[in-house]
């Protein structure tokens, strides 16, 4: 059943069934382990990891919580890699034994939860000749590195780099800034960077209250509360975090970020031309000039879907030259956003283009820092909370996971649209947009939607018209990947079908088209993150964040113990086939 590259010619393996077990399930023919998980070392020589002797500068130098993002880049050979991953947010009632309240939670704890979210770059080994990865643990790894929210400084680029409103006492410039946090998901260019999604980053904040008028309608916005100064947080550790004090931190957060593994000394950047919102992550493809096109989705109900292209071209080839030229492709270029129509029909607005804004009454700056109020302007279509969103390398359609929007059509809000058609939408859905003329870059699109989430028997789902007796059930689909064969791999967070949640896949052509089946699911409370085929396509990497989770309808969950069997941790597992098949097959 072997395809090129490794691709599988069918997605062959049998579905397992959803279920609520506090384990990591994968299909009949398939093994998993655990590659690294919260505590491990990174930095060579961090302590070993005691979750009862935590401290700041212990978490700085191992692997952080709540892995979401996750991308494996070739190191040398075959058989080492760099696998980079997103440390999202923390979950203090699941960190600190004893804990009792956030409130009491200690200054050190709080430097320990900036320590532990972030990014990470591990370097990874195959085992044998398997699709199995493990950790490297001795030895020179000079590329490991922690990104924390409390020390890495970063490098703002684009055109509102150095702007009024990025000014803030520690930093003059407005171009240099401490630290990324809530980082999502994300992409990996063809450049060999990876670009992680700053997304919920007003949780950390207090303060807003005490703003200045002026800054409290971009503030209301992004979803701050200036009616109240907020329950203590970041700010019982880094006053930068009171917005009293410092209203314009809150603009240096909400980018995409650009880290490049292969050179671990080098800052990260903030890039301002992909503007400023509540970005899930980025996924970039070719244009056919080889302009650079990057999707990115604001994960916010009735929030948008954004597309940015590139000014220059990119260069091919491993010279240091065309790299370093490529490194740049991201600091200038035109910004979208997405208008939908009912014929099945769309455009990009532009916002940013040529330069100059295309929205009344604001700069290139503020439209890329007030990302947001100027797409509301343009009248953007209000989407139900836009997630991963990603171009198929295949065939470059481009696949967006809508992943739920309880508010739809609720009261005074917006009601259903052709786009997003149902009301409480619980289970979200699927958008697949197709580019016209063949061609990334181009200003208008059709689209469809090929899957509408949900129960099977549900008659609101839709499966690309497959017999719904034989797909597994799915719910809130958050993350997308792609194998080498085109099929869609679906990640999902907050499985409203009283079931855990867990990786999908879906061909989207052929005889099988719309035949989605569940391949794993992750234990009690845990959202299902990565996902990421590696290129041979023997391995599926799987970043299993908040194990143990309670919110919600998982209130009556036991507490998880996955993955060691004691106290719950995120960690990331790789899933292969025993008989070293592609995954899928
Ligand atoms: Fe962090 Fe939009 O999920
Ligand atoms: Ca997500
Ligand atoms: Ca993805
Ligand atoms: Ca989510």
């Amino acid at each position: 059943e072997l395809g090129k590259s490794g691709a599988p010619a069918a997605l062959g393996f049998k579905a397992i069934p959803p279920n609520r077990l506090d384990s990591f399930i994968v299909p009949n023919g398939y093994d998993h382990s655990v590659i690294v998980r919260w505590g491990d070392e990174v930095l060579p020589g961090a302590p070993k990891f005691d979750v009862y002797q935590q401290s700041a500068e212990k978490q700085k130098k191992q692997f952080g919580y709540n892995n979401d993002f996750v991308a494996v880049l070739p190191l040398h050979g075959r058989d080492r890699a760099l696998l980079v991953c997103n440390h999202e947010y923390a979950n203090p009632e699941l960190m600190f034994p004893g804990f009792t309240s956030t409130a009491a939670l200690t200054v050190e704890q709080w430097k320990i939860i900036q320590a532990a979210v972030g990014m990470a770059v591990v370097e990874i080994e195959r085992v044998g000749r398997t699709g199995e990865w493990q950790l490297v643990r001795n030895g020179r790894r000079p590329y490991n590195r922690r990104v924390t929210a409390s020390d890495t400084r970063f490098t703002l680029t684009g055109p509102a780099a150095g702007h009024e409103w990025l000014k803030t006492a520690a930093d003059r410039t407005g171009k240099s800034v401490i630290g990324t946090f809530a980082n999502c998901a994300g992409g990996v260019t063809p450049w060999g960077t990876v670009l992680s999604g700053e997304e919920n980053f007003n949780g950390v904040f207090v303060g807003a209250n005490g703003a200045p008028e002026a800054a409290k309608p971009g503030l209301k916005r992004y979803g701050f509360d200036i009616a109240n100064r907020g329950a203590a947080n970041w700010d019982t550790a880094d006053e930068r975090f009171d917005l009293t004090k410092n209203p314009n931190e809150a603009n240096r957060f909400g980018w995409i970020v650009e880290l490049d593994p292969f050179d671990p000394k080098a800052a990260p950047r903030k890039h301002t031309a992909l503007g400023r919102l509540k970005h899930e992550g980025a996924n970039v493809i070719l244009a056919k000039d080889k302009r650079v096109v990057a999707y990115t989705g604001d994960d916010e109900r009735f929030d948008y879907l954004y597309k940015f292209v590139s000014h220059k071209k990119m260069r091919d080839g491993r010279s240091p030259s065309a790299r370093q030229h490529n490194l740049t492709l991201l600091e200038s270029g035109d910004l979208y956003v997405a208008k939908f129509d009912g014929s099945g029909r769309g455009r990009w607005l532009p916002l940013v283009k040529d330069n100059a804004s295309r929205v009344e009454g604001m700069t290139v700056a503020e439209v890329l820092i007030l990302t947001r109020l100027a797409a509301d302007k343009l009248g953007a279509t209000k989407m139900d909370r836009p997630e991963d969103v990603e171009p198929n390398p295949k065939t470059g359609k481009v696949y967006c996971a809508l992943t739920n929007n309880s508010r739809r059509g609720v009261g005074t809000d917006p009601g259903v649209d052709p786009v997003n058609p149902r009301a409480n939408n619980k289970h979200g859905h699927i958008l697949e947009i197709t580019e016209d003329n063949g061609d990334n870059a181009s200003e208008t699109f059709s689209w469809k939607l090929p899957i509408i989430c949900g129960d099977p028997a549900d008659p609101s789902t839709y499966f690309l018209g497959f017999d719904k007796s034989k797909v597994s059930p799915i719910s809130c689909p958050d993350n997308v990947a792609f194998d080498a064969a085109g099929n869609l791999w679906i990640a999902t967070d907050g499985n409203a079908l009283e079931a855990n949640d867990g990786l999908f896949a879906v061909p989207l052509e052929g005889p099988n088209a719309g035949y989605l089946k569940q391949f794993l699911s992750v234990p009690f409370g845990a959202e299902s993150c990565g996902p990421f085929i590696s290129a041979d396509g023997k391995s599926v990497f799987t970043a299993v964040q908040h194990p143990g989770e309670r919110d919600g309808a998982r209130v009556e969950n036991p507490a998880s113990t996955w993955p060691d069997g004691d106290f719950a941790k995120p960690g990331i597992a790789v899933t292969w086939k025993l008989d070293n098949g592609p995954v899928g097959s």
